[in-house]
């Protein structure tokens, strides 16, 4: 009998180990530290649905294994185990959501990139040309609900010619912004704001649904500035319209925010699509700190013209390794960045890149970490006059205090907010402007944004605080439609090493026009009366910066960071093209057995954050599948 959960030293028969350099080489020990895990996770056996011991597992032939329960890998998770004749074996990296204060209570969020605790991968990004060579963090989550576990919550769905720019790359009307409608809205459950104020005007409930899975939400605790926001779209119309609703298909405008929390809480895939009633199902299973190194190929015989691939490897310790079998198909949902990097790591990538770190072509998908778009972001801070900024808590340890108890008592307070802010802004550059004569708009069409402004109430990201502390106001500008297109590529051939995070920051000079234009129009939204007596002045870095356009472009490449939305580095493209990596039903290019499923797949990066597109491409996902296998 073949035994589908297994080490894989000693290797069952039949498992293709592809060339050197070998793992076991890499790792010496493994054969007698199985032993002992053996028999330690024989001694601790649980009744829980989330496994964090391999061998606690109930099954050992699972119909669907899906790689990475992040924000996509949960969906699918919890959409094919509707058929209770499917059984599903979802395999993440990270630990357990639960108990993750950081990750429940919004306004905590920034305590989840501490490095020692592991809620992100801890990656780096290569050195930025763009940024002055940086070396810049990379954070991913990893943790159950991945990056939906960690992000800051805002809900965009981009534009509906973002998505229509999605069918015409692939040929398929079904990733068109109008078939797309229904998959937001499973994923939606439009849910009253913590502090059940009057939203008449804050949004389009025409667009919104309340029956979805994933909670959606309007800011819950109101911040004097708000209103200042608002007036000043009522002051300059032209360039700052308000916008009742950028999810409604045409984004351009300032609106209000609309985040996933739910009750004043973050309401990630992982406390949404494994709520109790999914994770209790029997046929869905969970083994967390369980990290992916490998697919692998059915048989030996790699020379057909499709691989067919059936099995994960994976390992809990970077040692040992585990073979589990997927009869009918592997789901990779491990990210932009973790699954070209499984990918990679199985052969399948440009087969010169891949057979020069020593690691065996088994499929040759050049573009496999290639096309990798990511927005930068710079982050640009002014002093106010007003104590009713974050500062309030975050430069004030009593006051975090009690807003954490006021959090805890009655789900209300400031914490239940996201600390970025309550608006954004969705802006075009002007149509004759001087760049488009050298470079072709990469924004979807008219009605796309090429930029976007957080307002933010408090100081900017990553920016230190100036010695003198103070309260602040900040603009995170971001240029949501760029031009520049970095890579994913290997380090090293082990599959536990991280992988070459290249998002190419301010590479294009496109970018850099973008975001000039950007941090202009926020001195600009500022030049309002609204602000007149709350604007005190630019921080000194900032008013340095904006004496010219030198000191300007000087100043974002020494502060630029990544936006954290890269897509593409797997993407769609028509079933019968010669480039992309998955064809429109999202099944890996030349090969069978392997659908990819997350935000990877997107060949453009939607004009917003990329949350909202990653879950309707998920639900949508989840139903090529089943129309496949029901
Ligand atoms: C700090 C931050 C803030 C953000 N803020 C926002 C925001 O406010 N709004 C918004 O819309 N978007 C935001 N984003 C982006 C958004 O959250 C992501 O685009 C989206 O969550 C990606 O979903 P995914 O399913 O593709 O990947 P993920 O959610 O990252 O899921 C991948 C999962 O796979 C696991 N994994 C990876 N490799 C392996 C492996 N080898 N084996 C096993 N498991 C593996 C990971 O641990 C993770 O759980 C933010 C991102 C970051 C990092
Ligand atoms: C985080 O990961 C590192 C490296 O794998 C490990 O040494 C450390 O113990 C982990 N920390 C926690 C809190 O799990
Ligand atoms: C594959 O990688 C090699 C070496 O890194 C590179 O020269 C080549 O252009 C790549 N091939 C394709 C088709 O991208
Ligand atoms: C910190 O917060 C407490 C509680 O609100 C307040 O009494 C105190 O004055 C604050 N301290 C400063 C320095 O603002
Ligand atoms: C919330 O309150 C409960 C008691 O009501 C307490 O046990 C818990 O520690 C509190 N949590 C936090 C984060 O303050
Ligand atoms: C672009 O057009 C606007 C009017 O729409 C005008 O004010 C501006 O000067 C023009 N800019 C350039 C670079 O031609
Ligand atoms: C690449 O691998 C080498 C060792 O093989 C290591 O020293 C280096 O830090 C790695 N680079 C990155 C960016 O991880
Ligand atoms: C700050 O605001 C107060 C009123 O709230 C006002 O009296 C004072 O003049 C303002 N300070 C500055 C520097 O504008
Ligand atoms: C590729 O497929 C598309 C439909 O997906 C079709 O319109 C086109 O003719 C095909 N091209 C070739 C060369 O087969
Ligand atoms: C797939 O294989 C075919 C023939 O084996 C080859 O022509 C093609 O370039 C490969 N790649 C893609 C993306 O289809």
């Amino acid at each position: 009998m073949f035994i589908s959960l297994s080490p894989v030293f000693p290797h069952p028969p039949n498992i293709y180990i592809p060339g050197p350099p070998n793992l076991n080489e890499i790792m010496p020990d493994s054969r007698l530290f199985w032993v002992i895990l053996t028999l330690l996770t024989a001694l601790s056996a649980c009744g829980a649905k989330v496994y964090s011991n391999a061998a606690q597992l109930p099954e050992i032939k699972y119909d669907f294994v899906v790689a990475g329960g992040g924000t996509a890998g949960n969906v699918i998770a919890n959409r094919l185990t509707e058929n209770p004749t499917f059984n599903v074996l979802v395999l993440e990296a990270g630990g357990s959501n639960l108990e993750v204060l950081d990750s429940i209570v919004p306004g905590l969020d920034s305590g989840l990139f501490d490095p020692s605790l592991n809620y992100t991968w801890n990656y780096f990004t290569t050195p930025q040309p763009g940024a002055g060579n940086r070396i810049e963090p990379y954070p991913r989550g990893h943790l159950l609900g991945g990056t939906s576990s960690i992000n800051g919550m805002w809900y965009t769905r981009g534009s509906s010619e973002d998505f229509d720019r999605f069918a015409k790359a692939t040929g398929d009307p079904g990733w068109g912004w109008a078939a797309m409608q229904p998959y937001f809205y499973k994923n939606e459950k439009w849910s009253a704001p913590a502090d059940h104020h009057d939203t008449k005007g804050q949004y389009n409930p025409s667009v919104h649904s309340t029956t979805g899975i994933n909670s959606v939400s309007l800011p819950g605790y109101q911040w004097p500035m708000f209103s200042r926001v608002i007036q000043t779209t009522v002051e300059l119309p032209t360039e700052f319209g308000f916008v009742l609703d950028y999810n409604a298909g045409i984004p351009l405008g300032v609106g209000w925010a609309q985040n996933t929390i739910g009750h004043g809480a973050r309401s990630s895939s992982a406390v949404s699509y494994l709520a109790t009633q999914y994770i209790e199902r029997p046929n869905l299973h969970v083994l967390i700190n369980a990290q992916v190194s490998r697919l692998l190929p059915a048989s030996n015989d790699i020379n057909g013209s499709k691989v067919h691939f059936n099995q994960v490897e994976f390992s809990q310790d970077m040692q040992e390794l585990f073979v589990v079998q997927a009869s009918k198909e592997i789901v990779l949902s491990a990210g932009s960045v973790g699954t070209p990097n499984i990918l990679l790591h199985s052969g399948v990538g440009n087969k010169t890149a891949l057979a020069s770190l020593g690691i065996q072509p088994i499929v040759d998908l050049p573009d496999v970490g290639q096309n990798f778009v990511e927005q930068p972001l710079v982050s640009n801070s002014w002093f106010v006059n007003s104590t009713q900024t974050y500062e309030s808590y975050t430069q004030n340890a009593t006051q975090a205090a009690e807003d954490l108890r006021q959090w805890n008592r009655t789900r209300q307070g400031p914490l239940v907010s996201t600390i970025v802010g309550g608006h954004m802004a969705w802006l075009r550059l002007d149509a004759n402007a001087s760049i488009f004569d050298e470079y072709r708009d990469p924004a979807a069409g008219r009605n796309t944004p090429h930029i976007e402004l957080q307002i933010a109430n408090g100081i900017g990201l990553e920016t230190p605080i100036p010695p003198e502390g103070g309260n602040f106001i900040s603009f995170q500008t971001a240029v949501v439609s760029p031009a520049s297109r970095g890579s994913i590529t290997l380090n090293t051939s082990n599959p536990f090493s991280a992988p070459l995070i290249d998002p190419a920051l301010l590479v294009s000079d496109y970018d850099v026009f973008a975001m000039r234009v950007a941090i202009r129009k926020a001195v600009k939204f500022l030049s309002a009366d609204a602000w007149k007596g709350y604007v005190l002045r630019p921080i000194d870095a900032l008013a340095q910066a904006l004496t010219s356009d030198e000191a300007l472009d000087a100043y974002m490449r020494q502060t630029v960071i990544a936006a954290l939305h890269p897509v593409g580095s797997a993407a769609m493209s028509p079933a019968n093209a010669s480039w992309g990596v998955v064809d429109p039903n999202l099944v890996l290019k030349n090969a069978t057995g392997v659908r990819v499923v997350d935000a990877s797949v997107m060949p453009f990066v939607p004009s917003g954050h990329t949350q909202a597109p990653t879950y309707a491409i998920a639900e949508r996902g989840a139903d090529l599948i089943k129309r496949d296998w029901e």
